[in-house]
């Protein structure tokens, strides 16, 4: 039996290049895995209503983790259009399986690791090395909305906040509101794993990116959580600053941060722009981890416009692997493949298209797993 069992999910579009070239650097370090490929995507949207099939679910929980590529994902009316006729009007609607996942799993923390690889043409600093911790569930992204609102949900609201008072005469249907929801477990968990891994990582630094000067409750809590946390740990300082002041800051000096630690959307927000330092989405390597169970996946969706060319930069997917690796404590070839990527990249003999090269998927992930033998 092997050693460790893996979800394999390619998903739609370019996943499955990107994760072809993860299982080709994967199976050079002989890492000793099963893979169980699972249904994800829009063809099992079109074909059975359901982006994620209950199967799949299933086969999840007998892994040890998974590996994701990406899905295609498209509005309600655009979906509903593309479902076989056979299932119209029985009342399937879509949703995200990514986020689906990310729920049902519990995996609350995202981890994105940003780092310029000396010689990546895209990089717009060299000496930048942010890791990011976002919120994975809750925020603004919990779910919680309404529209049109009903009169006594909004009357509701204004007898225990009378900010609210000024919106209950307007029309239901011109109303809409989402609730910025975050629990003090959920904060504290975030912030404790920012400074655990900075600690363990020796990073002088963990930046809390909020708004608590507005959004007083949520980010005020975030905030406290976060001062009581580092308070455990004197050799890692607490930097707290305002999301808006932050995109400017990680802009003009992005070399003076290390850990970053925000909610859920501001952590998507600053997540984005710091991947873009480093070489933008061929980058992007990312964890989705929780309690028990860990999703890889490179941020990048399935760029339908290059399906089945062998295009696009494998780095993201490769890097992903190389997260899950480390998750699995398989320490030593997760440091090669890290070895194997930096060094490709600093010979740069062998690029895709976004790096101003000409070489495919393949011979990109071939060149990474010649130093990983
Ligand atoms: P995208 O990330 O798929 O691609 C945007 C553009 O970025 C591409 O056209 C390409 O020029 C570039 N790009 C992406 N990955 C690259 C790589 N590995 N190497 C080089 N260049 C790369 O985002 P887009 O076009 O907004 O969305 C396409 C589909 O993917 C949509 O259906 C969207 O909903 C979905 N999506 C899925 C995600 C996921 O699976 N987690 C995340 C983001 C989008
Ligand atoms: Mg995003």
């Amino acid at each position: 039996m092997a050693k460790h069992t893996i979800a394999y999910l390619p998903g739609d579009g370019i996943g499955t290049d990107v994760l072809d070239a993860a299982r080709l650097v994967l199976d050079s370090l002989e890492f000793d895995a099963e893979y169980i490929p699972g249904d994800i995507g829009w063809e099992f949207w079109c074909d059975e209503g359901n982006p994620l099939p209950q199967r799949t679910v299933d086969m999840l929980k007998t892994t040890d983790c998974c590996l994701f590529g990406a899905i295609t994902s498209k509005p309600s009316e655009e979906a509903a259009r593309e479902l076989a006729p056979h299932l119209w009007q029985q009342g399937f609607v879509y949703f995200s399986p990514i986020v689906k996942l990310r729920q049902l799993l519990n995996l609350h923390t995202n981890m994105r690791p940003c780092k310029a690889f000396k010689g990546n043409p895209l990089n717009y600093r060299d000496d930048i090395d942010i890791v990011v911790f976002r919120e994975n569930t809750e925020g603004l992204y919990s779910g919680v909305e309404l529209h049109p609102v009903p009169r006594e949900v909004m009357r509701f609201l204004a007898d225990y906040q009378p900010k609210a008072r000024r919106f209950i005469h307007e029309r239901p249907d011109d109303l809409a509101i989402t609730v910025r929801v975050y629990t003090r477990k959920a904060c504290r968990s975030i912030v404790m794993q920012a400074f655990e891994y900075a600690k363990k990582h020796n990073r002088a630094s963990v930046t809390v990116v909020e708004k608590p000067n507005v959004l007083r409750e949520t980010g005020g809590l975030l905030l406290s959580e976060a001062r009581k946390v580092a308070e455990q740990f004197p050799d890692v300082n607490l930097w707290e600053t305002n999301i808006d002041a932050m995109c400017m800051w990680l802009v003009k000096n992005p070399q003076i941060y290390s850990v970053l630690c925000a909610g859920n959307m501001f952590g998507d927000i600053i997540s984005d722009l710091s991947a873009q330092l480093v070489g933008g989405l061929g980058f992007a390597s990312s964890a989705n981890i929780g309690d028990d169970y860990a999703l890889f996946e490179p941020t990048h969706g399935s760029a339908p416009k290059y399906t089945g060319m062998n295009k696009v930069n494998p780095m993201a997917a490769l890097l992903s692997a190389k997260l899950m690796l480390e998750y699995l404590n398989e320490l030593e070839k997760a440091e090669i493949l890290e070895n194997a990527v930096a060094r490709v990249i600093a010979e740069g003999r062998v690029r895709t298209y976004d790096m101003g090269g000409s070489a495919s998927t393949t011979e990109m992930a071939e060149e990474v797993a010649k130093y990983c033998r």
